[in-house]
């Protein structure tokens, strides 16, 4: 091996600076050279490369976001595409890639991998829906950043008797409203893994009031069957019967910024050390995760396209803490 490239894809989560910085770093450390690549498979096929040296990621560790830029790349879902991509990485005299991102980066990572290139993933999403890794980068930022929200939302709700619906990130995966429904003290998550109608969200709530809390707090995940949008007309149509008004606040992007929190810059750095140790060992096709505790080499072919189910065990706890 002489010369790695790394790029990051799909959305961006906190810690992905600190996976290129230590990839960088760890490659180096073995005489290899560094090329990043800018806004993810978008700038592999427009040739859109720059060397990395040790200099060029210091200063990063702290960011949010990602200093190589990412993008959601339609070209690359074409043969013609992924043959472009190719062409650029061998012209450029790079032996093996670094794909930093989730379920549908690590899918090129795989297409990739099938056309004869060294391909390592790295686990990296607020999403947490990645077959292969327990937890993922930009996880443990984006569920503080939510539960800052949660803290806040429910003083105000307290003081005023309301009750609110806080909508999470997760696309189809419930696993950010889940925990940060259990860790900020909710009444009631809505999650796609679960159906949950309308009704039952305010009967909840409603049996919340009764049993003498001052707030009624509902997370929901944006993939739900019903989610902020729905549950809010269907409060508005029902007020008179409910009882009461319901609010949403929809955090959105929000809790894919900032600086990412010690626990991810630190997976996020264990990650990228893995994957670059992977390609020392002659091993690729692999997403490197994290798994109790330590950090792993899935097949990527056993990665893409497989649904991580959720702990039945948080799902009970959801429940039985929202008393
Ligand atoms: O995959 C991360 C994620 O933030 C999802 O939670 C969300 O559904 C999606 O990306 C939003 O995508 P975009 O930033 O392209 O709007």
């Amino acid at each position: 091996m002489k010369r790695i490239a790394v790029l990051t894809s799909g959305g961006d989560a906190p810690g992905m600076n600190a996976a290129v910085r230590a990839v960088t770093r760890c490659a180096i450390d073995l005489g290899w050279e560094v090329r990043g690549v800018r806004h993810g498979f978008t700038g592999l096929i427009d040739g859109d490369l720059i060397d990395l040296d040790a200099r060029s990621v210091a200063g990063i560790i702290h960011l949010g976001g990602t200093i190589l830029g990412s993008a959601r790349c339609a070209p690359f879902e074409t043969d013609a595409g992924r043959a472009r991509a190719l062409a650029v990485l061998r012209e450029r005299g790079v032996d093996a890639l670094v794909v930093i991102g989730g379920n549908g980066s690590q899918a090129g990572s795989l297409d990739f991998s099938r056309l004869g290139l060294p391909v390592v993933g790295v686990a990296s999403t607020i999403d947490n829906d990645l077959a292969g890794s327990d937890i993922t980068i930009g996880v443990d930022t984006a569920l503080n950043i939510a539960l800052e929200a949660i803290d806040r939302i429910k003083t105000t709700a307290s003081s005023h008797r309301r009750a609110f619906v806080i909508e999470v990130m997760g696309r189809n995966c419930g696993y950010l409203a889940l925990v940060a429904g259990i860790t900020g003290g909710a009444e009631v998550v809505v999650l796609p893994e679960v159906e949950t109608t309308p009704e039952q969200v305010a009967t909840e709530l409603q049996a919340a009031y009764r049993r003498g809390k001052a707030h009624a707090i509902a997370v929901v995940a944006e993939g739900a069957r019903y989610a902020s949008d729905a549950l809010a007309a269907f409060f508005r149509e029902n007020r008179e019967r409910i009882g009461f008004d319901l609010r949403t606040i929809t955090l959105g992007h929000v809790q894919r910024g900032g600086a990412p929190t010690a626990y991810d810059r630190l997976l996020a750095t264990r990650l990228g050390a893995g994957a670059v140790a992977t390609l020392d060992q002659g091993c690729s096709g692999v997403l490197v995760g994290m798994r109790q505790g330590a950090v792993t080499k899935t097949p990527l072919a056993e990665v893409v396209g497989v649904r991580k189910p959720l702990d039945p065990g948080l799902l009970t706890l959801a429940k039985v803490l929202a008393l």
